[in-house]
């Protein structure tokens, strides 16, 4: 069959991630997939920046639209991110120019999520997002395509690994949470906007897509009760570890009587359950169904090869030919997300 021909928008630290996986796993894919997968074209911000892979192959765009609607790409990878802007707005031509969709963006989705999904759905396109919840767990397919069969009584989660890592590293050093904070900084691992982490926003984000679909509700992210880690003191911590806990940043969507509930807090947790555990930029995500029970995934939430994992992942799918629908099942069935909170008189 013909080859599967990518454009990609974004030569941050995901795109070039997923350049070095289809130049170093050619091979492989082809023969797991049934198809080539190759590279057309590129676009980033500055075209003379230094990257750490040769894109010297691929034809370079200054405008990632250009790359979205070209005649010879297939699929149209964005990795810019932001909750819109050229993010959105390269996603909508690349669909309304025939083409799918493999985005690592949590923040978009979860603004935007219901919208796109309508749109590639009603031209027939797919839009695929494994990377965009938990890096490189593989927590989507899990819960759209393993867990078919279960009806989701509960997701919960530790979902952004630079908060996991600033009260690991309290903890473990007896460091205030403001020189944590500024070595996380120094290391890298804080998002530009280091509220969207430390504020709880970023983790808030991949908790309203996993709740669309676990509960098959449209994404609500207006719902999400939101708690950053901020005020969180050393003195906690202690007083949570003399007692055998520890505080970890955790997310729970459950359905209620009272609507769905979503909330993104500081908790405590065991000190010796598999949470409690959970050390460093990691993620663990903790999905109960009621035919499979209980089942924990655990892994890297961030990072060059664990995100490209999970986009190739997605890019693999749509060589095969598997279109699932954007959130599980059709995005017009999805119901509105009746937030538990204000269902209370
Ligand atoms: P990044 O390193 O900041 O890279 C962003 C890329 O987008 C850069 O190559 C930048 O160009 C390009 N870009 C920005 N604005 C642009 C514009 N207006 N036009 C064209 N190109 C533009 O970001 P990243 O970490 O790779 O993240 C990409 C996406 O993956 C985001 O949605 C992020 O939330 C998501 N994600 C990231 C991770 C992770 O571990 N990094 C994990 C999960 C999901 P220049 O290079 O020329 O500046
Ligand atoms: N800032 C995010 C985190 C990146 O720390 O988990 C991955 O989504």
């Amino acid at each position: 069959s013909s080859p599967l021909r990518l454009g990609i928008a974004g030569l941050g630290t995901v795109g070039i991630g997923v350049i070095k996986i289809v130049q170093k796993h050619a091979g492989l894919l082809a023969k797991r997939t049934g198809r080539e997968i190759t590279i057309t074209a590129v676009s980033a911000r500055d075209r003379m920046k230094n990257r750490d892979a040769d894109i010297s192959a691929y034809r370079w765009e200054d405008d990632p639209m250009a790359v979205a609607t070209a005649d010879d790409v297939d699929l149209y990878i964005e990795l810019v991110g932001g909750d819109n802007g050229i993010a959105k707005e390269s996603i909508e031509a690349a669909l309304h120019a025939g083409k799918d969709v493999v985005t690592a963006n949590k923040a978009l989705l979860a603004m935007h999520g219901q919208e796109l999904a309508e749109l590639a759905e009603s031209l027939g396109r797919v839009i695929r997002f494994e990377a965009a919840v938990a890096g490189g767990i593989p927590v989507i397919k899990t819960m759209t395509e393993s867990l078919a069969g279960n009806s989701t009584t509960r997701v919960m989660g530790v979902m952004n690994g630079t908060c996991n890592y600033i009260l690991t590293r309290m903890e473990s050093a007896g460091l205030p949470y403001e020189a944590v904070f500024e070595e996380a900084r120094q290391l890298g691992y804080l998002e530009a906007d280091p509220n969207l982490d430390v504020g709880g926003i970023d983790a808030g984000h991949k908790l309203a897509i996993l709740s669309s679909i676990a509960f098959g509700t449209r994404v609500n992210f207006d719902a999400v009760e939101i708690e950053g880690i901020e005020r969180v003191s050393i003195d906690d911590i202690n007083r949570a570890s003399d007692m055998g806990y520890r505080i970890k940043l955790l997310g729970i969507a459950q359905m209620t009587p009272r609507g769905l509930e979503q909330r993104m807090s500081p908790c405590l947790v065991p000190a010796d359950s598999p949470l409690g555990q959970l050390a460093g930029g990691t993620n663990m995500i903790v999905v109960e169904g009621d035919s499979v029970g209980q089942i924990v995934l655990r892994g890297a939430g961030a990072g060059e090869g664990p995100t490209a994992s999970a986009v190739m992942s997605d890019i693999a799918d749509i060589a095969r030919g598997i279109r699932l629908p954007v959130f599980g099942q059709p995005a017009t069935g999805l119901k509105p997300a009746q937030p538990a909170r204000t269902a209370v008189p």
